[in-house]
């Protein structure tokens, strides 16, 4: 293996930028030429590439987002935008492709080798954890402390002007931020898309909560059937029209910032194990870690979507706040 092509894409997540900084530093010590191509998938349609040195990702492994850049790429999407990308692969003799990102990325990894024998191996970027094979996706524990963070200061004027405040965090499809921010905080409730009956739940949980007690946090993630925060604000106004009942969307303030220090150690593995992995000749799988060892997921089983949250995880949450 000589040379490896390296990609950040779909949403960017922090500690991204540590992942592409151990990719880069473990091919180096194995000397393997990395280029780093724009935007995802965009940078490989139209071979728009850096070559990534030693020197080019120092002072990296603190920042959020990514310095390769990231998009969804609508191009790649077709036939035509992947023979493009075939065509960088040929030109530039990749042997390997690393790609950090989240479902659709792999998707696109999948789409990508049917059309070309390219070894491709992925590493879980995405503040969602919404893949199977790993415990924590590289961005998941920083957005999650964004969240906490974020909770905690509203918390002190829910407290104060004793208001109800429906707050929703990203989770298009997953409510694995709303679950374990709401642990972390002391929520009252969550809303997720997991769980069709959480509002008749939440109705009926109010009935048992302490009359003393005028302030509450309800978590709503954004997939939630009922329309996200502004659904659920809404629906309980008129259900409580005794509550001051306060709406507030986190949105992008989650994915940005500086990475955690689990983050960084997390990504520096995956990006290190990702060089290991195309070396023993791994294709088309995600590198996860569970329980502290590494795994390897094959993309087609990494997407599957999870439709189960920890159960203990959701009564515990219900038990600890009543
Ligand atoms: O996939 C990560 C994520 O942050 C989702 O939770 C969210 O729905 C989506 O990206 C938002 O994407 P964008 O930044 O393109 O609006």
């Amino acid at each position: 293996m000589k040379k490896i092509g390296l990609i950040t894409s779909g949403g960017d997540a922090p500690g991204m930028n540590a992942c592409i900084r151990a990719v880069v530093r473990t091919a180096c010590a194995e000397h393997i030429e990395v280029l780093g191509f724009y935007r995802g998938y965009e940078g490989l349609v139209d071979d728009d590439h850096v070559k990534l040195t030693k020197s080019k990702v120092a002072n990296i492994i603190h920042r959020g987002g990514t310095i390769l850049k990231t998009a969804r790429s609508e191009r790649f999407m077709s036939d035509k935008g992947q023979q493009m990308a075939v065509t960088t692969i040929i030109k530039n003799q990749l042997d390997g492709l690393i790609v950090i990102g989240g479902d659709g990325s792999f998707r696109g990894a999948l789409a990508l080798s049917s059309h070309y024998p390219l070894p491709i191996v992925g590493c879980p970027g995405t503040i969602d954890n919404d893949l199977i094979g790993t415990d924590f996706t590289i961005g998941y524990d920083t957005a999650i402390n964004n969240v906490v963070d974020a909770i905690d200061k509203i918390r002190d004027t829910a407290e104060s002007h004793e208001r109800i405040f429906v707050i929703e965090v990203m989770g298009r499809d997953a409510g694995l931020i709303a679950l374990r921010s709401a642990i972390a905080c002391g929520a009252e409730a969550i809303l997720i898309p997991e769980r069709k009956d959480d509002f008749e739940f939440l109705l009926e949980k109010k009935k048992s909560w302490r009359q003393t007690k005028k302030s509450r946090i309800i978590i709503v993630a954004e997939g939630d059937e009922h329309g996200g925060a502004m659904g659920i604000g809404n629906l309980l106004k008129k259900e409580w029209p005794d509550f001051d009942i306060r709406i507030t969307i986190l949105g992008h303030i989650q994915r940005g910032g500086n990475p955690t220090c689990m983050e960084r150690v997390n990504a520096s593995l995956m990006g290190y194990y990702a060089v290991k992995a195309l070396q023993n000749g791994h294709a088309n799988e995600m590198i996860g870690i569970i329980n502290k060892q590494v795994c390897y997921t094959p993309f087609k089983e990494a997407v599957k979507h999870i439709e189960n949250l920890n159960s203990d995880m959701l009564r515990i949450l219900d038990v600890l706040s009543s």
